[in-house]
């Protein structure tokens, strides 16, 4: 440990929330309505860093049946979510959305020509509840909420701003060292609400925006916080695969949104043969698991699988994914060749109904956080909510602290440098793991097999980060970090549920 003097700078700040999709944006709002001055540290060069800005489905609401969409959740997550956190999800559903999204933040949700909303359906939501701007439906949230924030005085955001570590002292919270170009500065906090989204870049093909090396569970964890349900990885299943290694707007894969097949769209095999209801009595609209394997299932029994959207209005019911096709050269007519890919943790940093991690002074919300909300799959449509009702709620109970400056830990040298081509090498070896041995199927030899390789490659990581503060080292160590700990998890559950799917226990799902 060294006195935050040894450092060139140092900053206090009442409220530091790490990450800036909606769940962090929204705990920055709480907190600072509550009186706090908050600082926003973001990796992201905005907007396009933040998980939320790549949603596309939408937002589910409660509408006037709370009860059913309770079940929806349960029964999507093969009733193992926590029916506590899904009753506070649902309760406050329609007051968050209403108050921030529609008040604070005027987000113009897609209408009816009656002007009243227009509901979108999506796989295992018994009705249509689903609030949207066609199907980009993150980025008409998630830009507006930066822009609010801007505004505010009491909030200040740290753009291309990495958290490499938290400080900790007994067992609390103070705050993390904030790296930017190199330079790193100890930031004290009174409460620190980590928020910094997925695990996308554990893997070869994902949803995700790059940088989403699980950084939040990576930092909780190593400080001592409790994780939990780290086995649960959901994988969508209709991602365009292009190119894995490209990021999304280039080669890359790109999500074509459960909306689609909500609207009738049908998946095909490489036979041309609609083969879902064979899995599933709700077919394509069956919970996302269930499509994740049957996609994955049918693709190596015939080649390909496509999403047939014959059945709609493609151009006219979603405008910008039609756009994105023609862009890509995806000839939508012939079908959209689709293929599974890591989506969301429905597990992470273990925290109750307002946020609070095991370690004092602590929160995470958002995809970082466990909240109990998903169990071992998640309810489509229900991340972005998830984030703003944690958000807001861990956001209010943060505000209050003042930060306490204590020693920080010690970076012995400080050396942004790396060998060329370390990380990538690195990261190249672990998603080849995760891919083959911690996916869709997982057979508990080779999980076994996975810890072994995982732990060897986070030593040759460690030996690194003791010497150098370069950034991407710092990502490769939390993704190897959380690699380690969704395979050690993964491992320890016998049981095949939801998304923890073991090929010895696997039922057969088709004939
Ligand atoms: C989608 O649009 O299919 C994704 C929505 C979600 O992950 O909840």
């Amino acid at each position: 440990m060294t006195e935050p003097e040894d450092y060139d700078d140092y900053r206090e700040t009442d409220v530091l929330v790490v990450g800036s999709g909606i769940a962090g944006c929204a705990a920055a709002l709480a907190a600072a309505r509550d009186g706090a001055d908050v600082t926003v540290a973001t990796k992201a060069t905005r907007p396009e860093g933040a998980s939320s800005w790549w949603a596309q489905g939408g937002i589910a609401v409660a509408r006037d049946d709370p009860e059913q969409f309770k079940r929806d959740i349960l029964t999507a997550s093969d009733d193992t979510a926590d029916p506590g956190a899904v009753d506070v999800l649902v309760e406050n559903a329609d007051e968050a959305v209403r108050d921030v999204l529609v008040d604070t933040l005027d987000v113009g949700f897609d209408t009816e020509s009656d002007g009243e909303w227009d509901f979108g359906r999506e796989a295992a939501h018994d009705e249509a509840r689903i609030l949207h701007v066609d199907a980009s439906t993150g980025k008409h949230v998630h830009v507006p909420f930066l822009n609010h924030l801007d505004d505010r005085e009491d909030v200040e955001i740290l753009d291309d701003t990495a958290a490499l570590d938290l400080i900790t002292r007994e067992g609390r919270v103070h705050g993390a060292l904030l790296e930017r170009d190199g330079e790193v500065v100890p930031t004290y906090a009174g409460a620190t609400v980590l928020a910094t989204g997925g695990i996308g870049d554990c893997y070869p093909r994902s949803t995700n925006p790059d940088g989403s090396t699980g950084d939040g569970v990576a930092m909780a964890a190593l400080a001592g916080a409790d994780v939990a349900d780290m086995e649960y990885v959901q994988f969508h299943p209709t991602v365009y695969p292009g190119n894995d290694e490209a990021a999304d707007g280039d080669e890359g894969p790109f999500l074509v949104s459960e909306a689609v097949r909500g609207e009738g769209a049908v998946l095909r095999n490489g036979r041309g043969e609609r083969f879902m209801p064979d899995y599933h009595e709700d077919a394509e609209l069956a919970p996302r698991d269930v499509v994740a394997r049957a996609v994955q299932e049918q693709r190596e029994a015939t080649g390909e699988v496509v999403l047939d959207v014959s059945p709609l209005d493609f151009t006219g019911d979603f405008p910008d994914l039609a756009e994105k096709c023609v862009d890509r050269g995806v000839d939508w007519g012939e079908g959209i060749p689709v293929a599974p890919a890591e989506h969301f943790l429905c597990g992470g940093v273990a925290v109750d109904d307002r946020g609070r991690a095991s370690l004092d002074r602590l929160y995470a919300v958002g995809e970082c956080s466990r909240t109990g909300v998903h169990g071992a799959n998640r309810l489509a449509s229900t991340s972005l909510l998830e984030g703003l009702v944690w958000g807001l709620r861990a956001g209010e109970d943060a505000a209050g602290w003042d930060p306490e400056v204590v020693e920080a830990p010690e970076l012995l040298n400080r050396d942004p440098d790396l060998p060329d081509n370390f990380a990538r090498e690195k990261f190249v070896r672990l998603r080849r793991v995760m891919d083959e041995y911690v996916g869709l199927r997982r057979d508990p030899d080779d999980l076994r097999r996975a810890q072994g390789v995982l732990r060897r490659l986070k030593g040759e990581v460690d030996a690194y980060v003791r010497t150098r503060t370069s950034r991407s080292l710092y990502e490769l160590r939390n993704a190897s970090v959380t690699a380690l700990l969704v395979t050690r998890a993964a491992a320890e559950n016998g049981e095949s549920v939801g998304t923890h799917n073991l090929v010895d226990a696997a039922e057969t799902t088709a004939d």
